[in-house]
C-alpha cells in the first residue's frame, strides 16, 4: 500500500515537493503516527512546527465538526463569530502592542500581508530582513527569504529594496566576533546600510524571526533585539515579527517576542495557531491596521470559518492544561541531556533552544558543518520509530520540536532512541 503510495505521488505530485520521510500515514493523534504498512511512529516534527497540541486533539476536532454544521465559508459575503471570537483571544495572548488581526491562510500570504501593511502605513518602500531568515516561498516572502540559496535560485529579480543584515548566529559569528567580547556588530551593520544603501527614513519595516527556525534553530542574544528596537524607535521603522514557526507556545511562551520584551509592531502568526487547520494571520498595533483603507487588501479563503474556530478551541486548550509550562518543563529536561550527551559525542557541536523549539548542530572533526553525519542520525533515528528533521543552510542541526504536550515518558523514549543513534 505505502510503496503503491509513494509511487502514485512521484508520478502525479509536483516534483518541487519535498517529502521529508517514507511515510504514508493511515491515522495520526498525538504524536502517534501509523503508516499504511502498520509501523508505527513518533513525530517530533509536530508537522513542521504546526500539530502543537499532537495530531488532531479532540477538542479542537469537536470545535471545527460544529462550525462545520453552520457555515464553511464566508468569501467576506458575511461576518460570522469565530473570526470575531479569535481575534478577541489573539488580543489577549499576543504581546500588549497588538491590537487588531487580518486573516490569512498560509504564513507566507501572512508576511505578504505584513510588507504590504507596512509600506502602506509608513509610505515608505525599504524593508529590512535578515540572512539565514525563512519568511515563506511567495514573492514577497521569498525576497526576504534567505535560509538557503535554492529557495531564491532561478527566481531573480526579486522584490526590490530588500536589505539584509546578518542574523547574530553566535556559534559561527558571521562578523567574526567572540560570545564574549561582541558588541553586537550584527546591529553596528544596520549602521551601514543607512550609510551605503537605502536612508532610514525610506525604510518601511524591519522583519525578524524572534527566534531563527528553517536557518538553524537560533536564539538571538537579548542585546541583539534590544540593539534592533532602539535603532527601529529611533528611525521610525516598524518591525514586524514573523512568528509563524515560534509562535502558539513553540518555545515555551505564547510568542517568541515575549522573552526578549519585543513590542512589536506588526506580528505574523500561522503553523500552530489552528492545530494544522489552514490558517495564519496579521497582527498590528492599532494606529498602524488602522490605516490600511479598505480593500488595500482582501481574501477570498482568508480566515475560514472551520479554521477559526479550530483556532479558538487551540488556544483555550493551551491554556486550560497549562500547555505552556509543559513546553518549558519539557524543553529544560531535553537541554540537560542533550548537553550531557554533547559532552560525550565529539559529533555534536552546539545544542541550542528556547522551549521546544531545540536544535542540535552536528560538526566535523574539525567544526565544520556535518551534514552527512546529520542525515545518518535522521535515517537512524526513524528506521527506530522516531520521525525527525533538520534545519539550516547546511542541514546539520536537527531539530528536536515535539507536540508541546509531550510528556515525560515520551519524551525520554525519543532522547533515548536519539542517543543511540549519535555515534
Ligand atoms: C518563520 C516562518 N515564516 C513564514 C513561513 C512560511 O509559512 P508557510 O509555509 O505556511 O507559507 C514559515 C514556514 O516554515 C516560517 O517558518
Amino acid at each position: 500500500m505505502s510503496k503503491r503510495v509513494i509511487r502514485e505521488a512521484k508520478k502525479y505530485i509536483s516534483p518541487a515537493l519535498v517529502f521529508h520521510s517514507d511515510i504514508v500515514v493511515r491515522k495520526a493523534k498525538g504524536l502517534r503516527v501509523v503508516d499504511e504498512d502498520g509501523r508505527v511512529f513518533m513525530d517530533f516534527t509536530s508537522g513542521l512546527a504546526t500539530a502543537n497540541l499532537g495530531h488532531s486533539p479532540a477538542e479542537v476536532i469537536e470545535a471545527a465538526r460544529k462550525q462545520m454544521d453552520r457555515i464553511v465559508h464566508s468569501g467576506c459575503i458575511f461576518y460570522y463569530e469565530s473570526e470575531v471570537d479569535l481575534a478577541k483571544r489573539l488580543k489577549k495572548i499576543t504581546p500588549r502592542s497588538i491590537d487588531m488581526f487580518f486573516f490569512s491562510n498560509s504564513g507566507a500570504e501572512a508576511v505578504e500581508g505584513a510588507i504590504k501593511l507596512a509600506r502602506f502605513a509608513t509610505g515608505r518602500q525599504g524593508i529590512l530582513a535578515f540572512m539565514g531568515g525563512f519568511h515563506g516561498r511567495t514573492y514577497g516572502a521569498l525576497s526576504l527569504t534567505t535560509s538557503a540559496v535554492k529557495y531564491r535560485k532561478k527566481y531573480h529579480p526579486l522584490l526590490p529594496s530588500v536589505y539584509h543584515a546578518p542574523y547574530p548566529y553566535c556559534y559561527r559569528c558571521p562578523m567574526g566576533q567572540r560570545v564574549e567580547s561582541c558588541s553586537i556588530d550584527c546591529i553596528e551593520y544596520l549602521e551601514r546600510v543607512f550609510k551605503y544603501q537605502i536612508p532610514p527614513d525610506e525604510v518601511a519595516c524591519a522583519v525578524i524571526e524572534p527566534v531563527l527556525g528553517e536557518g538553524g534553530y537560533i536564539a538571538p542574544p537579548k542585546k541583539f533585539i534590544k540593539g534592533l528596537k532602539d535603532i527601529c524607535r529611533r528611525e521610525d521603522i516598524l518591525i514586524v515579527a514573523d512568528e509563524v514557526q515560534t509562535g502558539f507556545g513553540r518555545t515555551g511562551r505564547w510568542f517568541a517576542s515575549d522573552h526578549f520584551g519585543l513590542d512589536p509592531d506588526i506580528i505574523t502568526m500561522a503553523k500552530g495557531i489552528a492545530s494544522g487547520f489552514p490558517l495564519s494571520a496579521v497582527g498590528a498595533r492599532k494606529s498602524i491596521m488602522s490605516k490600511w483603507t479598505p480593500g488595500a487588501h482582501g481574501t477570498t479563503f482568508g480566515g475560514n470559518p472551520v479554521s477559526c474556530a479550530a483556532a479558538c478551541a487551540t488556544i483555550d486548550k493551551i491554556e486550560k492544561d497549562a500547555v505552556l509550562g509543559n513546553a518549558q518543563k519539557m524543553g529544560a529536561y531535553a537541554l540537560k541531556r542533550l548537553n550531557s550527551l554533547k559532552e560525550k559525542r565529539r559529533a555534536i557541536g552546539d545544542v541550542r533552544g528556547l522551549g521546544l523549539m531545540i536544535g542540535v548542530e552536528f560538526i566535523k572533526k574539525d567544526g565544520a558543518p556535518d551534514r552527512e553525519s546529520t542525515e545518518r542520525v535522521i535515517k537512524k533515528c526513524l528506521k527506530n520509530g522516531l520521525v525527525l528533521i533538520e534545519c539550516g543552510v547546511d542541514k546539520n542541526v536537527i531539530r528536536i520540536m515535539p507536540p508541546l504536550t509531550v510528556t515525560e515518558g515520551e519524551m525520554k523514549k525519543a532522547l533515548d532512541i536519539f542517543e543511540e543513534a549519535v555515534v
